[in-house]
């Protein structure tokens, strides 16, 4: 997936002279599953020395013997848990907030306000929790860089999507809040927005485990994003040299040209919702 030159001085944007080995401590934050754990597995290629943290241990550290990544256990919506966490951490040069999802996909006549609830308090009580946890540590590096799992669904709306585009409107309300009130300060602050990425869990969790509604969403689509896409651009990120700030990166698969207009090539209709 990542590989070996991206390390060669030449290839060291950051003008990190040892061309990208110890570039520092990247904490990940969801990395047991999808965007998260291709994220892990490519700042560790990068050079960082990385902290995976989520709730199911047992695959964080099957990710930490192949990776050298250090696992630790973390809920995101526990202020306990993000204290044990950031402590357990020291200090950290990049935060990359992962962690989150949607959940439902129902009308707001019949939404269900504890799928709401979930959806706040993961995507943007989560990034907040962690956020105020580690920005010392941030801060005290020199050159710390906060990355935001935000998404398309936080610069626009859909049908039955209002739960879960609220909250990473949320998202991107945060982004934007913090880089200003960092002003002046050495950290930076990116919220990454993508569009369908096609990853094992996500619209699983969506749809509660119902495999032929998740299936559904990537139906005749020929190539959605996978999570080394989304990787690659947190890499490119957090790599750029210490002064250069990209605030948002929306990106979309080639055949999603807005949340609405997906180009599906389909042999029969695909399931409803
Ligand atoms: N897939 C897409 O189309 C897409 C598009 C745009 C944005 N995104 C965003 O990208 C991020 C990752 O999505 P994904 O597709 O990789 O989904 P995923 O495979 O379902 O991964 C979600 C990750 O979040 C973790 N997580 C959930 N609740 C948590 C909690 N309370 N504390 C700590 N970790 C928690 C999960 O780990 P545990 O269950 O082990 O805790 C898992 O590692 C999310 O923020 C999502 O909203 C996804």
């Amino acid at each position: 997936m990542t590989n070996g030159t991206q390390n060669s001085p030449q290839n060291s944007p950051d003008g990190d002279p040892r061309g990208g080995a110890g570039r520092g401590t990247a904490v990940v934050t969801g990395a047991s599953s999808g965007i998260g754990e291709a994220t892990a597995r490519r700042l560790a290629a990068d050079g960082f020395d990385v902290v995976i943290g989520a709730r199911r241990l047992d695959r964080l550290e099957r990710l930490a013997a192949e990776t050298g990544a250090r696992a630790l256990p973390l809920d995101v919506t526990s202020d306990s848990s993000v204290a044990e966490f950031a402590e357990a951490v020291g200090g950290c040069r990049v935060l990359v907030n992962n962690a989150g999802g949607a959940l439902g996909l129902e009308p707001i006549a019949s939404a269900r306000v504890e799928d709401w609830q979930w959806m706040y308090d993961v995507n943007v009580l989560g990034t907040l929790r962690m956020t105020k946890a580690l920005l010392p540590s941030l801060v005290g590096s020199g050159r710390g860089h906060v990355v935001i799992m935000g998404s398309t669904a936080g610069r626009g709306v859909y049908e039955g999507g209002a739960g879960y585009t609220a909250a990473k409107h949320g998202v991107a309300a945060l982004a934007e809040t913090l880089r200003l009130e960092l002003s002046g300060q050495p950290v930076r602050v990116t919220e990454i927005a993508p569009g369908m990425v096609r990853t094992e869990e996500f619209s699983l969790v969506r749809f509660r485990g119902d495999e032929s509604r998740a299936d559904a969403v990537y139906a005749g689509v020929a190539e959605p994003l996978t999570a080394d896409d989304i990787a690659d651009c947190v890499s490119w990120c957090v790599t750029r040299p210490p002064h250069v700030d990209v605030d948002l990166l929306v990106v979309r698969p080639l055949a999603q040209a807005a949340q609405h207009k997906v180009h599906r090539v389909l042999d029969r209709e695909p399931p409803r919702h």
